[in-house]
């Protein structure tokens, strides 16, 4: 894993966007994987700036989202479709039957897992995945005990996670107790990865990544595993590891 040491969020969003303006301009049909959550928040505004300066296209890019919530529907504006609607989509020139997010709101979650794992493999696999880190070690919604070889399947959400993503909700009831993710091997399959990182808070998580044992009670350690990967870290987050 190479890591990149940058001063705080602002400077880990500049450099994210970096990265991924240098895929998509070298090859246009690129495959991405996105999350949500605020880490990469800020990396999709500078995407954004960046787009309607340099009117770089989007338009034969594909994308697959890591995970959704169970229940909601795409006009929900707790759904993780809504979000990156919202904060990405909505303000480039993707086609939007290019972008995947597994769907919530089907009756049939089990054949959707199947499907968006299908549909990942007909597309080749994803080229570049950006990936958050949970404070527990989880990656997509694969929480601690997770499978190594699992596939996109449905998870039942932690206290800690649920707590976690609260801010997002009017109260914390609201929050699904299911969701649907990518899986781990899903994620392995990517042919690159771009793990980021900001804040005191994920700094227990950095430090047992990097120094820690492989071990699926921390699914992100996994990561070790994979040939390309690029974690970009701010100081606060890199605090206790170094
Ligand atoms: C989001 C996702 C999660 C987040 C993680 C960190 O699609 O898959 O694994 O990346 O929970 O969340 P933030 O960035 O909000 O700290």
């Amino acid at each position: 894993m190479r890591i990149i040491e940058v001063k705080d969020y602002k400077a880990m969003s500049k450099k994210a966007a970096e990265t991924i303006l240098e895929k998509v301009r070298t090859n246009p049909a690129i495959i991405l994987g996105l999350a949500t959550g605020n880490t990469p928040a800020g990396t999709y505004a500078n995407l954004i700036e960046d787009h309607k300066t340099n009117q770089i296209s989007y338009k034969q890019v594909t994308t697959f989202n890591l995970d959704e919530y169970i229940g909601l529907a795409g006009d929900n504006p707790n759904s993780y479709r809504y979000f990156m609607n919202d904060i990405l989509f909505n303000h480039l020139d993707v086609e939007m039957s290019g972008t995947h997010i597994p769907r919530g709101d089907t009756k049939g979650i089990q054949e959707e897992c199947q499907l968006y794992e299908q549909l990942i493999e007909n597309y080749g696999g994803i080229d570049l995945q950006i990936l958050g880190l949970g404070s527990n070690g989880h990656i997509g919604f694969n929480e601690p005990g997770t499978p190594f070889d699992s596939k996109t399947h449905i998870v039942n959400l932690t206290d800690s996670t649920r707590k976690a993503n609260a801010s997002f909700f009017d109260k914390q009831e609201n929050v699904p107790f299911q969701a649907i993710t990518m899986g781990i091997a899903t994620i392995m399959r990517s042919k690159e990865i771009l793990l980021l990182i900001s804040g005191d808070k994920k700094k227990e998580a950095v430090d047992r990544l990097l120094h820690g044992d492989i071990d699926e009670s921390f699914p992100a350690s996994v990561l070790k595993r994979h040939p390309d990967v690029t974690i970009i870290a701010d100081e606060a987050a890199l605090a206790k590891a170094r």
